[in-house]
């Protein structure tokens, strides 16, 4: 029988460049889209999933994203005396209580990043949410994976067709077959460039692993841009747990880039209801615009 899938590890350590100046005091993770840190959304869609540990992998100078998660009793006392309830509730919805942090001192790469949470997740399958990739869907996307793993197990992560000349910025499945909605790959590369890609369908951030994966990162092996790459970690595993890739039900939006940032804020606007009304004829106005 699959083992249940009970913790998620969030590797929140990287130096979040591509979005200096901003980045230089406050983490990339905590820049809001509206009114909610980009984090915040990974750990509402891993509660919905099921998830009961967290484990940040951060870095120095990061604090204020575990921070944000813990009790802030001054402010819930004040909120309380003015009766502001509904703020009251929204301050404590961002409190977790089972939720652990290990320090990746230096920025080795996504594979270090997750091998760091080793000792914390142990002998069993665990979840891997990157943030910065956030997915509108129906059911959360980290749901779908844990339903698809407890179905196929060994290694399940989110994948998506992107166009060819994109897969230099992905991990890209080589895939032995693919029933149009589960892929199962022999192999996988890490950013190949588009005339060498094995295909297009493309890894995002999201994903359900094996923890076979921990003793191949211990290897430290670098790969693609110097750095500990998890994909190079997977693949090594492939011919010993199966590796499937899900095609999910839903929109990602990818917050790393300015441009998916601007996207997100506008397709999670449009999703609340108090909001759209208002929101489409801006977007509507600022396209006419000369
Ligand atoms: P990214 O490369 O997208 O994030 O890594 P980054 O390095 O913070 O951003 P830029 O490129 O400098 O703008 C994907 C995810 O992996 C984490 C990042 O925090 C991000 O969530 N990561 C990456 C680590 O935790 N440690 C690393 O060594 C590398």
């Amino acid at each position: 029988m699959v083992q249940r899938v009970r913790k998620a590890v969030l590797p929140v350590a990287g130096l979040g460049t591509r979005f200096l100046p901003a980045t230089k005091v406050i983490p990339k993770e905590m820049i809001p889209v509206i009114d909610k840190p980009v984090v915040q959304y990974a750990i509402e869609e891993a509660r919905a999933a099921g998830i009961e540990e967290f484990i940040f992998v951060s870095a120095y100078g990061k604090e204020s994203i575990t921070q944000h998660f813990s009790p802030a009793p001054g402010l819930e006392r004040q909120l309380e005396e003015k009766g502001k309830t509904a703020e009251l509730a929204l301050v404590r919805g961002a409190t977790l209580s089972t939720i652990h942090t290990v320090i990746q001192e230096n920025p080795l790469g996504l594979g270090h990043a997750v091998w760091c949470a080793w000792p914390l997740v142990g002998d069993e399958p665990f979840a891997v949410i990157l943030p910065d990739d956030m997915v509108l869907s129906q059911t959360p996307c980290l749901k779908q994976l844990i339903e698809a793993h407890a179905k196929v197990g060994g290694h399940v992560v989110a994948v998506e067709d992107v166009p060819r000349e994109q897969t230099n910025r992905y991990g890209i499945l080589d895939v032995l077959s693919d029933d149009g909605k589960l892929a199962k790959a022999k192999g996988l590369v890490e950013k190949p460039a588009p005339e060498t890609a094995p295909s297009t369908l493309a890894i995002i951030g999201r994903y359900v692993l094996d923890p076979i994966v921990f003793g191949e990162l211990d290897k430290k092996t670098k790969g693609a841009g110097g750095e500990i790459q998890l994909t190079d970690g997977l693949n090594r595993t492939i011919d010993r747990v199966p590796f499937h890739g899900l095609r999910f039900e839903g929109r990602r939006y990818d917050c790393g880039t300015h441009v998916g940032f601007v996207e997100a804020n506008l397709a999670f606007g449009l999703a609340r209801p108090e909001m759209a009304a208002k929101l489409r004829p801006l977007v509507k106005n600022l396209l006419e615009m000369k």
